[in-house]
């Protein structure tokens, strides 16, 4: 029987955090996870590139099914998912969605700090992009926000290092800094989907008082209350309780490193080719 999935995209393993909360909150629905694994991370890479390969990505799920696609990436999210809904749904623009990860966190931050002091680590992609900025600037002008890159975390993670000794280092690191930028910050934000597997790191390098928020629960919520607000959407959404994951890599590399970020056992994998895929830079 051909199913609607709700497709979850990411440049490779971090969206699975967003998809786990999401799963645990909603596992009626059918899900279809996409990973392009091959061309991640996308971190570092322009606008251009990062917009073109989300767009390829977005028009696979759609292919496969998907009626509504959570860009389960903040670079993505920061970089592609404006163009994307503004101008690439076309003749699809009534009955799919994109939604992305950053406007749902700053929706939900600003009942979390109470110093209005906020710290940012992400990707230097979604830092440079100023997303969060932008959305805070809409949303809650009044919090302070400071931004910065840790280009080495996605790598720890990717690289099955985010448990390793080596690890600490670079975590204690990006802490002092933003903590040295802003002594006033009482709330972190974990603002890449990879992140949350550094958290134990992350805590024990922070001071006891400050809050580390991570994406997954305050995405799944949004989501959930998203798609009351849009029952025709949320009607379409077939309700298997089923998962399929797609890569761009060998789909046993994948099944083996998920089974790390779901703490499950991940078993229909397939593997398939974005666009025109180009070798990776
Ligand atoms: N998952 C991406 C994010 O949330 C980071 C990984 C990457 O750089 O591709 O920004």
């Amino acid at each position: 029987m051909k199913t609607t999935p709700i497709g979850i995209f990411d440049s490779g393993y971090g969206g699975l955090t967003i998809l786990s909360a999401i799963r645990r909150l909603m596992p009626q629905y059918d899900y279809l996870y996409l990973g392009d694994n091959a061309r991640a991370p996308y971190g570092p890479r322009s606008f251009e590139v990062v917009y073109e390969y989300t767009r390829q990505a977005v028009e696979t799920l759609f292919r496969q099914g998907c009626r509504l696609v959570i860009l389960a990436c903040n670079t993505a999210s920061a970089k592609a998912l404006r163009t994307i809904q503004q101008n690439d749904l076309g003749m699809r623009v009534a009955t799919h969605r994109v939604l992305g990860v950053i406007r749902p966190t700053v929706e939900a931050i600003g009942s979390l700090t109470e110093s209005g002091h906020i710290g940012l680590f992400a990707t230097p992609g979604t830092v440079k992009s100023g997303s969060y900025h932008l959305e805070l600037q809409k949303l809650a002008p009044h919090l302070q926000l400071t931004s910065l890159a840790c280009p080495m975390w996605v790598p720890l993670v990717e690289y099955g290092e985010a448990e390793s000794d080596g690890a600490n280092f670079f975590v204690e690191k990006r802490v002092n800094e933003m903590l040295h930028a802003d002594p006033k910050i009482d709330t972190f934000i974990l603002g890449c989907t990879h992140y949350p597997l550094l958290l134990p790191k992350i805590r024990k390098a922070t001071p006891g008082h400050i809050r580390i928020v991570a994406q997954g629960d305050i995405v799944a919520y949004s989501l959930q209350n998203y798609l009351h607000r849009h029952g025709d959407l949320e009607a379409a959404c077939t309700k298997g309780g089923n998962c399929r994951y797609l890569t761009t890599e060998n789909a046993e590399t994948f099944a083996s490193t998920a089974r790390i970020f779901l703490n499950q056992e991940v078993t229909d994998v397939e593997k398939i080719t974005l666009g025109t895929m180009t070798a990776h830079q």
